[in-house]
């Protein structure tokens, strides 16, 4: 019934006014807050923006509403957007960390929380989940999604969506999702971003378009087109993409918004000519909103009278935008999303910083943990927090923060274990800063360090070290980091040092895991990072976060990832050192840490691997079982992990791909049996004929704690 209300709508609307709901502007601000700018507020009187991103607030958002509701000639309501990421306000784990709990459920959680507040705020859509795959560390943007994993990225794709958009759009505490960055953004070449992508269709296809589809699947609403080329045809003027896939073959109705001058960017990229050329493509290959480009505002009008855009797809476009709005409910009430005392009292709520702490805890990944140096005791006499993270209520925000706030509000590492530890039991240095090169601090901090029973470092990256435009070529920690941290060491042969870790990106620690003990992989927690660190230093919360990409030993590894091809020549495991083998002759080729790692205080044994049977077909399905044991001294979850390799396919297939996973949590001393179901759908794939299908075969199948195990199990598909 939207769909007429929307026909009658535009067959009132004119060109212009059809137009100007394809137009996105930011807000304006100053020192207080969001206002209506001039340019803002003459585009809007004039019917000349339909959607604004970065104006948020009931304040904010009322002024700019009233305008386009009151002033304009058909009082269509604005739709405002945001980057909510990982939080609004109550900030979570940066997103790479969230994916690290696996716990799809907590994942759904923290986007309804930013929801809620997000629309406290006015706001009507997000920008997120950003579900690209991406297998390069030095690539900054990785740190905003799920990892490298085709199956575990898309299960995320859908949890995220299902929190932001919830069941219901006309609620006034959901949001629209947005899904992004469509397509292969996270494969720019050498990790720099914004880069060049070549990839073959059955890359594409098998590895960076299903979390897209999952998002599809799970009801997302709208899409935005990325920043990079895609085999030579920027993904903003890509119809091969944006229609043939996203329109013609999965059905997307939803709209599709450029990413920040996408369209524009078509010029440098070298595939239009001028921006009136640029508005052409964009417009023709699907691009329903410019985001901050002008082009469609200025150009559209002139490239319909000159039969260059046909307006039936202007109309296509409007009609997407509009039906949004119907469906959050706009056109109901305009101002619903705008309630004072609903943004006085939705922010911060005290549940929503339980989850986060919860959540915060959950997505950190205890690397390393020689002799048991982890958890510490509460007993201990003294311990030693150096480095330039441990007071930082800052960078522990991560990238991408929303409107987290910065100053003050959120726990410190130092701040967490003040609460649980007496004063004198904390011994402080911050040694260094995160990146400038000075060593003056580190007397102080060595000094300190030999004072203390046992030593908490807590170094990384800045926030800013990763996100948009912030690709390395270097991935050790930054600074003079590395050199305290050796420098503590030998000052500290025998003592127990424990890294905590806030980075957005797989490090490369091939120094570090030999200089300490206990490595705690904690990305940047949020706003209830300290306290989550807290609780797991000591032991009340028991890690259980699992790698969802892999760690490099070095930066020529990179792309490295776990579900790789075998090669020709892979290296024999009779003798690893066999010459003309596919390996490196200064480096192992297996990584620091692998995909799906990561350490518990307990521990846990895996048994009795059964399948229900050794053949399966294209109407049945298998179950495979496994018992896992806690055999350590403490309970804990575990992230219980299913593999499958193709042994012979018409196109090669990965040496392993996960299925499967389930988190469980047992007793100590306890045994759970974990079953997973096989079906011939599971393991379809693109052929080289672009064919979605599944080839009766060999197949090789695991249950594993970590993608690091070797295949003892198989079952054959027959046709
Ligand atoms: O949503 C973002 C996108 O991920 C990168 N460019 C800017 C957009 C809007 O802020």
């Amino acid at each position: 019934n939207y769909e007429a209300k929307v026909d009658s709508l535009m067959s009132l609307m004119t060109l212009q006014e059809k137009i100007g709901q394809t137009v996105m502007y930011g807000g304006s601000w100053d020192q207080t807050g969001p206002i209506v700018g001039s340019n803002n507020g003459k585009l809007i009187r004039e019917g000349n923006m339909g959607t604004m991103l970065n104006a948020f607030t009931v304040k904010g958002t009322r002024d700019l509403q009233k305008i386009a509701v009151e002033e304009t000639r058909l009082g269509i309501p604005l739709l405002f957007g945001y980057d909510v990421i990982h939080g609004h306000r109550t900030i979570f784990p940066i997103n790479l960390g969230m994916s690290a709990s696996w716990d799809l459920k907590m994942i759904e959680e923290s986007s309804r929380i930013a929801a809620e507040e997000a629309s406290a705020e006015g706001l009507h859509w997000t920008f997120a989940p950003m579900v690209d795959i991406s297998r390069d560390p030095r690539w900054g943007r990785i740190s905003e999604g799920a990892g490298e994993d085709v199956y575990l990225g898309s299960e995320i794709a859908k949890a995220y969506v299902k929190g932001f958009q919830g069941d219901d759009l006309s609620k006034p505490n959901t949001i629209l999702a947005c899904a992004k960055h469509f397509v292969a953004y996270g494969a720019a070449q050498a990790g720099r971003d914004y880069h060049t992508v070549n990839m073959s269709e059955g890359e594409l296809r098998n590895v960076y378009l299903p979390p897209f589809k999952a998002t599809i699947d799970a009801g997302v609403e709208t899409f935005m087109s990325a920043f990079n080329e895609l085999n030579g045809i920027p993904t903003s003027g890509n119809k091969f993409t944006l229609r043939d896939i996203l329109r013609d073959e999965w059905g997307f109705k939803g709209l599709v918004v450029s990413d920040y001058t996408s369209i524009n960017e078509m010029i440098p990229h070298g595939f239009a000519k001028d921006s009136i050329d640029a508005a052409r493509i964009g417009m023709n290959a699907g691009v329903d909103i410019d985001m901050m480009g002008h082009v469609y505002r200025k150009h559209l009008k002139q490239l319909v009278k000159d039969g260059k855009v046909n307006e039936a797809i202007i109309d296509e476009a409007c009609k997407r935008i509009l039906l949004a709005k119907y469906k959050l409910g706009l056109f109901d009430d305009p101002y619903r999303y705008i309630d004072e005392n609903r943004e006085a009292t939705t922010k911060y709520k005290p549940e929503f910083l339980a989850k986060a702490r919860e959540i915060a805890s959950a997505s950190s990944v205890l690397l390393q943990n020689k002799n048991e140096a982890l958890p510490l005791s509460k007993d201990s006499k003294s311990i030693a927090f150096i480095g330039p993270l441990v007071k930082d209520e800052y960078d522990i925000l991560g990238n991408w923060a929303a409107k987290g706030d910065r100053n003050g509000k959120a726990i410190s590492v130092f701040e967490g274990v003040s609460e649980y530890l007496k004063s004198d039991q904390i011994l402080y240095s911050k040694g260094c800063e995160i990146l400038k090169d000075d060593d003056s601090g580190f007397d102080e901090a060595i000094s300190i360090s030999k004072k203390a029973d046992e030593i908490v470092l807590v170094m990384g990256e800045g926030h800013h070290m990763s996100g948009e435009a912030a690709s390395r070529t270097n991935l050790k920690i930054p600074g003079v980091q590395p050199k305290l941290i050796k420098k503590i060491r030998e000052a500290n042969p025998d003592k127990k040092i424990v890294l905590v870790l806030m980075n957005g990106r797989p490090l490369n620690l091939s120094d570090e895991v030999d200089l300490v003990d206990a490595i705690l992989e904690v990305w940047f927690p949020g706003t209830m990072g300290g306290a989550a660190i807290t609780d797991l230093l000591f032991g009340i919360v028991n890690p259980s976060g699992k790698l969802t990409v892999t760690f490099p030993r070095n930066v020529g590894q990179v792309p490295i990832y776990y579900n790789m091809k075998n090669t020709g020549r892979p290296i024999p495991e009779y003798n690893p050192n066999e010459d003309y083998k596919s390996n490196y002759i200064d480096s192992p080729n297996s990584p620091l840490f692998d995909f799906g790692h990561g350490l518990s205080y307990t521990s846990f044994e895996y048994s009795d691997l059964k399948l229900s049977s050794n053949t399966l077909n294209f109407s049945n399905e298998i179950s495979a079982s496994v018992t896992v044991t806690n055999t350590g001294k403490m309970d804990g979850h575990e992230i219980v992990q299913l593999y499958v390799h193709d042994k012979v396919g018409s196109v090669t297939r990965p040496v392993k791909e996960l299925k499967g996973f389930q988190k469980i949590f047992l007793e100590k001393g306890e045994s759970k049996t974990v079953t997973f179901t096989i079906s011939a759908e599971d393991l379809k794939f693109h052929n080289s004929k672009m064919d979605y299908n599944v080839e009766p075969g060999e197949f090789e199948i695991a249950i594993a704690s970590s993608s690091n195990f070797k295949f003892k199990h198989n079952f054959t598909l027959i046709d």
